[in-house]
């Protein structure tokens, strides 16, 4: 468990904070991880036997502390959300240079898979890693609404983003400033992919931005998902697609989900243009895809949930079939 700083106190639910603070630097309760590795294993292997070739990241001790010149951390955080890490845009791999110092070195459990694409082709290429100093967090960001007075927890003093904050549909991607993205950080991506992509930066009212794909999710060309809590303001040409607010979360209340608000059950994954992957769990999202003509693989997922993401999050694919078209 990483240290509580005000990194984390912008992005985390309040609740997390006791909890956070009383361990820094323990493992989480090793029942939960358990049961949310065996997840993901169903996970991987019902990937697997749908014809997707799944690679896992190496083990990793992420216990051990760390320090740069300008801070010390008394661990890592896990191996969880290669999609918080890898920002994978055609045959460029890029590795987020990411706004929690915790998170600095967890790219090392997945450093031997990135070297195998590299010699396969793959143009790959971590972005300028951050400096991260103290004085570079605000420790008075905006609490309710960072989107409306620009109080983010990170600066303008360098470029940091996770990956997680962009979402692709063929040449276009979407990014939001988040507290853990900020201006530079988008611009870093903007201008590194060049003139192939266009990067639209949406306007989200969210108060603890942090990852956008679970408040707008493109789901096949001309369906896309939004988060009904958090107000997203879409380019003209998104409009006249067919967009549908998420159904409530079906997680109980009492399940505790350290990292995400329960609109984690957003986080579907699109295996093509029809089939998703939701949690067993999420009847009404269910429900609602079904009718909206998706075929929808349910998988139970909840475990996984508690650290922080869904099906999005715990995967980054590398590889797909098709062309990149463009779609605005
Ligand atoms: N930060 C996103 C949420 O909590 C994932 O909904």
């Amino acid at each position: 468990m990483p240290a509580w700083d005000v990194a984390l106190e912008a992005t985390m639910p309040a609740r997390s904070k006791l909890f956070f603070v009383d361990n820094a630097g323990n493992s989480f309760p090793a029942e939960q991880a358990r049961l949310a590795e065996l997840e993901l294993a169903v996970f991987a292997e019902t990937l697997q036997r749908l014809g997707i070739t799944v690679a896992r990241p190496a083990p990793l001790d992420h216990r051990r502390p760390f320090s740069t010149p300008n801070w010390k951390s008394p661990s890592g955080l896990y191996s969880m959300m290669p999609r918080d890490l890898l920002l994978v845009v055609g045959d460029t791999i890029i590795e987020a240079p990411m706004a929690w110092r915790a998170r600095y070195f967890e790219i090392d459990a997945y450093r031997h898979l990135l070297f195998s694409y590299f010699q396969r082709g793959a143009r790959w290429i971590s972005a300028p890693r951050p400096q991260l100093r103290a004085e570079w967090y605000d420790d008075g960001f905006d609490h309710e609404e960072p989107h409306t007075t620009g109080r983010y927890v990170t600066g303008e003093f360098e470029p940091t983003f996770d990956a997680a904050d962009f979402v692709r549909c063929g040449r276009d991607i979407f990014a939001q400033r988040s507290h853990v993205t900020n201006r530079s950080g988008i611009d870093w991506v903007t201008r590194h992919l060049g003139s192939d992509y266009t990067v639209h930066t949406l306007d989200i009212a969210d108060r603890a931005p942090m990852h956008i794909d679970a408040t707008f999710m493109p789901l096949a060309p001309g369906k896309i998902l939004v988060n009904p809590s958090r107000a997203v303001s879409l380019p003209a040409a998104l409009q006249a697609w067919d967009v549908r607010l998420a159904p409530p979360p079906a997680v109980p209340g009492d399940h505790t989900l350290y990292f995400s608000s329960p609109w984690i059950s957003m986080n579907v994954l699109m295996l093509d243009q029809q089939r998703v992957v939701v949690e067993a769990g999420e009847r009404p999202l269910i429900e609602m895809l079904e009718g909206w003509d998706f075929e929808v693989l349910p998988l139970p997922f909840r475990n996984v949930m508690r650290f922080g993401g869904c099906f999005h999050c715990v995967t980054a694919d590398v590889r797909r079939r098709g062309t990149l078209e463009s779609y605005l």
